[in-house]
């Protein structure tokens, strides 16, 4: 090697080792020794994938130093330290004057990073199949209810009002009692179909589809809940993220309701001062609870699907509340992720 060569070879950031026919290290720059502890003279160990490879008999373990050897490839390798990093691998050959192979250049990267970023990507990815399955699986519920159970219910309703004529006055009262139990039946069907697809959100937008959940939560748990909806009247929410926010919005109006005892509830939607998106707003004046330790032993899904939710949307979630001081939900939103996450969510 001339100087400026071996300047290079010391100074790259990848790391480059020169082996033998039995993997021998002739030379090795400080990068590969930082990232695996081998030192000249010492044999390269098989990767992972070549300790656990199928060989036939005489075949080389190492696809390296095989025949068809691939230029490049990732796979784990053992460390001097004795743990196994990621590294893609890529080769070069130092052939001799008669064309034999003496020596291989293995020029090894660190893809740790890379690998975690991938597993965030996938972790990502399946939380929002996961939410998109659940939604899926609530439309046909709610399809099931409706076109299904509350059309026999309708039928038996329509039946129930003709037998009412022949029905002896001696079991009038039966029959009344029958026939209001049957009507509280066809209600509820209807209210958690509703509750499972907002039809409000198909036809009529987030706003009023905002307001008619209210207006069924204040009936069903006795609340006043007050809303302050100020979003720019141009934009456009993509209908799967209109549904996000609906769902943010009834899970902690649920929570408020079943866990908070508070007799009232604020929600605001508005957009940020310096119009980069907007936030959502869920305040109680109830009981509060500790969010650390809710979040290390709660069984319960609401907070954690609003997290998820809030990260598909590329957003982020805060938690306000202790015991005894009520509890404010805040999201912020990046309008950015309007665009981005558009319509393949649909
Ligand atoms: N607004 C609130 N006020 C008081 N406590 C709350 C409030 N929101 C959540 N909590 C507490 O946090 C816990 C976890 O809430 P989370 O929504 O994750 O689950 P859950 O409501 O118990 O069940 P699920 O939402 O799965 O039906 C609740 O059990 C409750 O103790
Ligand atoms: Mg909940």
């Amino acid at each position: 090697m001339t100087i400026l060569e071996h300047a290079l070879f010391q100074a790259l950031s990848d790391g480059v080792l020169i082996m033998d026919r039995n993997r021998i290290i002739q030379e090795i720059n400080p990068a590969a020794t930082r990232m695996t502890g081998w030192k000249t003279g010492q044999k390269v160990p098989y990767c992972l994938f070549c300790q656990h490879r199928e060989v036939v008999h005489g075949e080389e373990r190492c696809l390296l130093m095989g025949k068809n050897a691939p230029s490049y490839f990732e796979s784990e390798m053992p460390t001097l330290h004795g743990e196994n990093i990621p590294v893609s691998f890529s080769t070069t050959y130092l052939p001799t004057e008669d064309e034999t192979i003496e020596h291989t250049v293995l020029m090894l990267r660190d893809i740790s990073q890379k690998k975690q970023e991938e597993e965030m990507r996938m972790a990502k990815l399946l939380a929002r199949q996961t939410i998109e399955a659940q939604e899926a699986e609530r439309k046909r519920l709610a399809q099931e209810l409706h076109d299904g159970i509350g059309q026999s219910l309708y039928s038996i309703s329509m039946a129930l009002g003709l037998l009412r004529q022949t029905v002896p006055e001696s079991d009038a009262q039966l029959f009344t009692i029958a026939s209001s139990t049957l009507a509280d039946t066809m209600k509820e069907v209807k209210q958690l179909s509703v509750a499972l697809r907002p039809p409000a959100l198909d036809i009529l937008g987030l706003k009023a589809a905002l307001v008619s959940l209210i207006r069924q939560v204040e009936q069903h748990f006795s609340l006043k809940i007050t809303i302050c909806y100020n979003l720019p009247s141009s934009l456009r929410i993509p209908s799967s993220i209109e549904l996000h926010i609906y769902r943010i919005v009834q899970e902690a109006l649920s929570n408020a309701a079943k866990h908070a005892k508070s007799p009232v509830v604020f929600i605001s939607l508005c957009s940020l001062s310096d119009h980069s998106g907007f936030h959502i707003i869920i305040r109680d004046k109830g009981k509060g609870f500790d969010p650390i330790h809710v979040h290390r032993h709660s069984t319960g899904l609401g907070l954690k699907h609003l997290a998820e939710r809030t990260e598909l949307l590329e957003g982020s979630m805060h938690i306000d509340s202790a015991p005894g001081c009520g509890t404010v939900l805040r999201f912020v939103i990046p309008f950015a992720s309007m665009e981005e996450t558009g319509s393949e969510k649909n």
